[in-house]
């Protein structure tokens, strides 16, 4: 039984979710419509622990209308009818009808999934972080991601980056990220990364890339407006599918030890995680951040973070406005870029530089 304080929490998110969809018109108009819609509210407290609620329910939503459900909500949808898509001010009341008529479909997928949404661009955060620690230390590094979704990011290596007007990665890759450089100083070299010698991912459920399910999930949780991260998500997951990585089923706070002894002793390791601590319950991010911390007892430990300022970090407080940072082995937390949460752009920490 939900509590009044739960709906209460739950409204308040709505309330203030407009914020964070800043390339989604749909979704910014939608979101008031549940904050007031207790029932949909009510459906919501029955999400596993973590997880956020308006990312959950829109992609919910979207699974069931990707799914081939006819209901007029569909016409709002850019994803679904292309540019000629209704009004986003106009879908409130049929949002509210869909909420009535799918009340068990939605309920169903909200207790059962994740947001598990994987942004291809993020490898771009984890290159500059590459390049970084190449700087610092020297051989191949051991690369971990945890909450790896379908483990994209592992294969960091593969993909082709125009970032600015530069271009790194191999000529013959399938996919290709393009970003935004802000800075007036040019990027480093970012071909000069370490080679990686190994790749691991850990997730609460690692995504199978060869399921359709699996895929039409992943699909949902992009936001209807994004057609070019939804047409990127796919090429990387059929990259990822002709050889998907090793995905370690379980919660980071479990598997992370047990993953760090099994590691080459003394060889770097790189542990990156975007968008996942987030997720973990507040009262499990202490353990979820030693869990990290014991990856390093057997050999230097490189951890990059691309993670809301909501979820504090190391005792460091993140750019509001996004933010790529890292510690190495000494522990000292350094701030790396600004950048977007979906890394179409990325800068300097200093606009000036
Ligand atoms: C929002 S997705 C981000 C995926 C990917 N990092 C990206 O940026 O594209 C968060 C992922 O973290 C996973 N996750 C959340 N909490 C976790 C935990 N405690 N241990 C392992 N994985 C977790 C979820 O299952 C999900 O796949």
């Amino acid at each position: 039984m939900a509590t009044a304080r739960e709906i209460d929490e739950l409204e308040q998110h709505f309330a203030v979710a407009p914020a964070t969809f800043t390339t989604s018109p749909l979704y910014r108009a939608l979101c008031p419509v549940v904050a007031g819609d207790r029932s949909t509210l009510e459906l919501l407290t029955g999400r596993r622990p973590g997880q956020q609620a308006s990312y959950l329910f829109f992609g919910a939503a979207h699974y069931l209308l990707l799914a081939g459900v006819r209901h007029p909500l569909r016409d709002f949808y850019p994803s679904l009818v292309g540019p000629s898509a209704a009004e986003p001010a106009d879908a409130g009341p049929v949002l509210r009808d869909f909420c009535r008529r799918y009340r068990t479909e939605l309920g169903e997928l909200v207790r059962t999934r994740l947001v598990q949404t994987n942004v291809v661009r993020r490898a771009v955060a984890l290159r500059y972080a590459l390049w970084v620690i190449g700087q610092r230390c020297a051989g191949p590094v051991h690369l971990v991601e945890v909450g790896s979704s379908a483990g994209i990011h592992l294969y960091v290596d593969r993909y082709r980056y125009l970032v600015g007007d530069r271009v790194f990665g191999p000529v013959d890759a399938t996919v290709t990220l393009d970003s935004r450089w802000l800075g007036r100083t040019p990027l480093p070299d970012l071909d000069d990364v370490p080679p990686i010698a190994s790749r691991t991912g850990v997730d609460l459920n690692p995504v199978d890339v060869t399921d359709a399910h699996a895929r039409r999930w992943l699909r949902a949780l992009v936001w209807p407006e994004n057609q070019d991260a939804a047409t990127l998500l796919d090429a990387a997951l059929d990259a990822v599918a002709t050889e998907p990585p090793a995905v370690v089923a379980g919660d980071a706070v479990q598997v992370c030890p047990a993953l760090g002894r099994g590691l080459p002793p003394g060889e770097p390791r790189v542990v990156f995680h975007a968008a996942t601590r987030m997720h973990v319950p507040a009262a499990r991010r202490a353990a979820f951040d030693h869990a990290i911390d014991s990856i390093g007892e057997g050999g230097p430990l490189y951890h990059v973070w691309q993670e809301p300022p909501s979820a504090p970090h190391g005792g460091h407080v993140a750019d509001p406005r996004g933010e790529l940072a890292m510690h190495g082995p000494d522990g000292v937390v350094v701030p790396l870029l600004r950048v977007d949460g979906h890394l179409r752009w990325l800068g300097p920490l200093t606009p000036a530089d």
